[in-house]
């Protein structure tokens, strides 16, 4: 694998040269981008001579062949150890004033950071706003160790072993492949049931979750069948390039109930995360209904929809799983745990992924919070970006007990 392991100025660099000749040694292509900082503490000839490969902090050199992209762009994993403060703060601002802040912005590859710092920076709201953005644009973050800093003190600072941070990598760079050749079925975005030709009642879901629940799939290995309902602009782009994921676009509650009914047909999984009207208008005017036909006042009759979820239950085949989404407001934790234990028991899947949703939490946003529940309790909680609730709820499926149905 390509690995680039971006090193900030600190004295901690010195470790850095134990993990990059550990991920040497495990095989991969190590490419060192050093800060000029960083070459204070370990010179260039050092990480030439560990990583076999030339090292520049300048996006000038090599221009021809564009490198200060083709680094970002080739890489299967970005690693930067140490990361200070001052590193993390220009990555969060995504300041790319060298070769490694280049390098940073132009990778879709996982970024793996591990700070060093004295405890009074790493604790220093800065930073740890810094902290929390990079961690909600799915970096991942490694230690700080809690111990003796350089000039005395103790504290959170120490950047952690060089093995521990190469096992990370290892783990970031095989992904599981837990769904191999398995076939799953997704439903993700909103219904809409339509009044009139130019009206409808609808809901704020974004179908961002069920998107990242169909990639996490299929970065698993597995054959996706997504059903998408109306989604905001741009998020089902990368399902759309995904060659193991088959888009199929729906609007009102009986298309999805019946392109549902479809995908699920010989799936292993299925997973219904789309937020579906429960209730549709009794009638649909094929005009417009105008203000001037009433007297000022109007009464919407709305018939229920099909519970499509409980029919999917229903028309289960043996050993298939099914996983359903519960979006609730509740004043408490107590609360939302009790709505869903009932919701699960209503419903009849094997795990339920309970959101908690207010005007401002849960829709729309990229993060997520949520309670993965199964008959038994609580299996697992996920709090992060809608990609990492999406790999909590694969992990969680994966642990299911042996099927009896
Ligand atoms: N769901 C469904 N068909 C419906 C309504 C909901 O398949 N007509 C599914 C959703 O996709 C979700 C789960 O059921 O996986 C729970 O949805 P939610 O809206 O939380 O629950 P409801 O059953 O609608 O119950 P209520 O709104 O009363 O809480």
């Amino acid at each position: 694998m390509f690995v680039v392991v971006g090193v900030s100025g600190g004295i901690a660099a010195y470790k850095t040269v134990t993990l990059v000749r550990a991920l040497v040694t495990n095989g991969h292509e190590v490419h060192v981008v050093p800060t000029e900082d960083a070459l204070r503490f370990v010179g260039t000839a050092t990480w030439e001579a560990i990583s076999r490969h030339p090292v520049t902090t300048s996006v000038h050199d090599d221009v021809a062949e564009v490198r200060h992209v083709a680094l970002g762009t080739r890489a299967d994993l970005v690693i930067v150890a140490p990361a200070t403060a001052n590193t993390l703060a220009k990555m969060s601002a995504g300041i790319a004033g060298d070769l490694l802040g280049v390098t940073l912005l132009a990778t879709t590859a996982p970024v793996l950071v591990a700070p060093a710092m004295h405890t009074a920076m790493w604790e220093h709201p800065a930073t740890q706003h810094n902290i929390t953005t990079l961690r909600s644009r799915g970096v991942q973050v490694i230690g700080p160790a809690d111990g003796p800093l350089t000039g005395g003190d103790s504290g959170p600072g120490r950047m952690v072993e060089p093995e521990e941070i190469a096992a990370a990598a290892e783990a970031l760079l095989a992904p599981r492949r837990d769904l191999a050749d398995r076939i799953v079925a997704v439903s993700t975005g909103g219904t809409r049931e339509p009044l009139d030709p130019v009206r409808f009642l609808g809901n704020r879901s974004s179908g961002r979750q069920g998107a990242e629940v169909a990639l996490a799939a299929a970065a698993r290995g597995a054959r996706v069948r997504l059903v998408a309902g109306h989604v905001d602009d741009g998020v089902l782009a990368a399902a759309a390039q995904h060659p193991s994921i088959e888009i199929t676009r729906v609007s009102t509650a009986a298309d999805l109930h019946e392109a549902m009914r479809g995908a699920s047909a010989g799936a292993d999984v299925v997973v219904m995360v789309a937020a579906v009207a429960d209730f549709r208008p009794q009638t649909v005017s094929d005009q417009k209904l105008r203000k001037e036909d009433g007297d000022g006042t109007a009464t919407l009759s709305l018939v229920a929809n099909p519970d499509i979820l409980l029919d999917l239950v229903a028309h289960r085949v043996p050993g298939q799983r099914i996983v359903g989404f519960a979006a609730e407001t509740a004043a408490d934790d107590a609360e939302l745990l009790e709505r869903g234990r009932r919701k699960l028991a209503r419903k009849g899947t094997d795990l339920l992924v309970v959101n908690r949703v207010d005007w401002d939490r849960g829709f729309e946003s990229p993060d997520n919070e949520a309670v993965l529940l199964t008959a038994d309790g609580p299996v697992g909680r996920a709090r992060g970006t809608k990609r990492e609730v999406a790999d909590a709820l694969w992990d969680a499926v994966a642990a299911l007990p042996p099927v009896d149905h």
